[in-house]
C-alpha cells in the first residue's frame, strides 16, 4: 500500500456511480430527468443578481488578498444581525466562523471535538456523517429512523446510544428527506442531551450537538426550530452549521458559517487555518452586503422557494396519482430543503428482460434506463439496500422535466412483474 490507511479506506460515493450511469445515457443523447444531485442548475435557479453584482464589484475593488482566518468582520457582524432578526439568537462575532462553504465547518466540528474512538451518534438516512466519522476516526453510531417519524430521529430512538457519546449530529430540514423536526421532537432531544450532560462527571467531555441548518431558510409553511432557542442552556454545547449554498442557490460561491461556543469555534478556526479553507474574500464582502439587506434576501427567497415548492409539489402529486392508480409508490409531504422522499416498492419484481430487482440500487438503475428518471436510494445515506425509499432532488430539473417524467415512471413500473 503506497497511501495512508485513511486514504485507502475512504468510502466511495454511491451517488457518483449513479451520476456515471446518468452521464453515460446523457452522452448518448437521452433527455434524462436527473433528480440525483443536491445542487442547482444555474440556468433554472440562478443566484440573486444583486449578489452577483456585489461579487463582481468586490473584485473591482481588489478584495483579492487573504481574508482573516475567521472571516471578515463585516460578514460576521451581518451574521450576528441575521441570527438575532431571524431566530432571536445572540451570537457575537467571536462566536462565528466563516469558511469556504459549510463542509469545512462540519469537518472542523468533528476534529475540534472528537478524539479517535469517541462515539458520534447520527440518524440514518442522513448526509455524509459516515464520511466525517471515518475522517476523524470516530466510532459512528448510525441510528435508523423510519417513515413513522418522517425519518427524523427522536429522543426515544437516540437515548440508548448517547451514554458517553461526544457528538450528536442533527440536521433539519434534513438531507435526504426534506422533512423537519417538530417542536416536541427537538425539545425531547434537547432535554435528553441536558440530562446526559448533567449526569457526567466533572472534567468529562460533554455531549455536543452539531446542528446543521443549511436548509433553514428553505421551508414551506413550517417554522424552522433550533436547539438553543428551545433550550438556552444548550448554547455551550451546540455548534451550528449554516451558509448560502442552498438558500441562495449558491453552491459554487462557497460561503458558509458556523457558530457556537467561543472555545470550540476558536479551535475550529485554528484547524481550518492550517487547511486554508477560507471563503474567497470578494465573496465574503458581497455576502456581507447582500445578507444585511433583509428585504432583498426575502424577495429572492419568495420567488426561489415558490419555484422549488412548485417542483416538489408536482412530484409529490404525480406520485400520489400513481399511488391512487394502484402503483406501489408513495411520497412524504415536502416540508423543507430541495428534496422529496419517495417510496418505490418494487424490490423482488422482474424486468421485461428477466432480471430480478434485488435491492433499491437495482430499482434505481431500472428507472434510470427505462423511465429516464434518476433518484438516489436511501442506501446512499446509510439505510440498508432492502428499503424502498429514495431521495428526489429538484434543484437540477425544470418543472416541465418533472411533469414529463411521471408518465415515463408509470410506463416503466407497469412493465414489472
Ligand atoms: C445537510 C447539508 N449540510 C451541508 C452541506 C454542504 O454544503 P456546502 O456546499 O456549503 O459545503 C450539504 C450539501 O449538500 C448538505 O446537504
Amino acid at each position: 500500500m503506497n497511501v495512508s490507511v485513511l486514504a485507502n479506506s475512504l468510502i466511495g460515493s454511491e451517488i457518483i456511480k449513479i451520476a456515471h450511469e446518468v452521464n453515460e445515457l446523457k452522452s448518448k443523447g437521452a433527455n434524462i430527468a436527473n433528480l440525483t444531485i443536491g445542487d442547482f442548475d444555474p440556468s433554472i435557479f440562478p443566484i440573486p443578481s444583486e449578489l452577483k453584482e456585489e461579487i463582481i464589484s468586490a473584485y473591482h475593488h481588489n478584495h483579492t488578498n487573504y481574508p482573516p482566518a475567521d472571516g471578515i468582520l463585516a460578514l460576521r457582524e451581518t451574521i450576528t444581525g441575521v441570527l438575532k432578526d431571524r431566530y432571536n439568537l445572540d451570537f457575537n462575532s467571536n462566536e462565528i466562523l466563516v469558511s469556504g462553504g459549510s463542509r469545512p465547518l462540519i469537518y472542523a466540528t468533528y476534529l475540534a471535538l472528537v478524539d479517535p474512538g469517541d462515539k458520534v451518534v447520527y440518524p440514518v438516512p442522513s448526509w455524509n456523517n459516515n464520511h466525517y466519522c471515518h475522517l476523524s476516526s470516530a466510532e459512528g453510531i448510525a441510528v435508523e429512523t423510519s417513515e413513522e417519524t418522517n425519518f427524523m430521529p427522536t429522543a426515544e430512538l437516540l437515548r440508548p446510544h448517547i451514554k458517553g457519546a461526544t457528538l450528536l449530529a442533527l440536521c433539519s430540514p434534513l438531507n435526504p428527506t426534506g422533512t423537519m423536526f417538530t417542536k416536541e421532537q427537538l425539545e425531547d432531544i434537547c432535554d435528553m442531551v441536558i440530562e446526559e450532560n448533567n449526569s457526567r462527571a466533572e472534567g468529562e467531555k460533554p455531549l455536543y450537538i452539531m446542528y446543521d441548518q443549511i436548509y433553514s431558510l428553505l421551508t414551506f409553511g413550517k417554522e424552522h426550530i433550533n436547539p438553543v432557542s428551545l433550550r438556552p442552556e444548550l448554547k455551550d454545547y451546540t455548534i451550528y452549521i449554516d451558509g448560502i449554498s442552498k438558500c441562495l442557490a449558491a453552491t459554487g460561491v462557497r460561503v458558509g458559517w458556523g457558530f457556537g461556543p467561543e472555545v470550540v469555534i476558536s479551535k475550529m478556526k485554528a484547524l481550518l487555518t492550517h487547511i486554508g479553507a477560507w471563503a474567497p474574500k470578494a465573496e465574503q464582502v458581497a455576502v456581507a452586503k447582500f445578507f444585511s439587506d433583509a428585504t432583498l434576501v426575502d424577495q429572492f427567497l419568495g420567488t426561489f422557494k415558490k419555484q422549488i415548492q412548485d417542483s416538489l409539489d408536482a412530484l409529490y402529486n404525480g406520485f400520489q396519482e400513481l399511488k391512487a392508480d394502484g402503483f406501489a409508490v408513495d411520497a412524504i409531504v415536502p416540508m423543507g430543503a430541495i428534496y422529496l422522499t419517495l417510496k418505490i416498492d418494487y424490490i423482488g419484481k422482474t424486468t421485461p428482460s428477466g432480471e430480478v430487482l434485488k435491492d433499491s440500487i437495482d430499482v434505481n438503475s431500472y428507472l434510470v434506463k427505462e423511465a429516464l428518471a434518476a433518484f438516489v436510494p436511501f442506501s446512499c445515506f446509510g439505510t440498508d439496500e432492502t428499503k424502498s425509499w429514495f431521495r428526489a432532488s429538484v434543484g437540477g430539473c425544470s418543472l416541465e422535466d418533472i411533469t414529463a417524467m411521471i408518465p415515463r415512471i408509470k410506463s416503466a413500473l407497469s412493465k414489472l412483474k
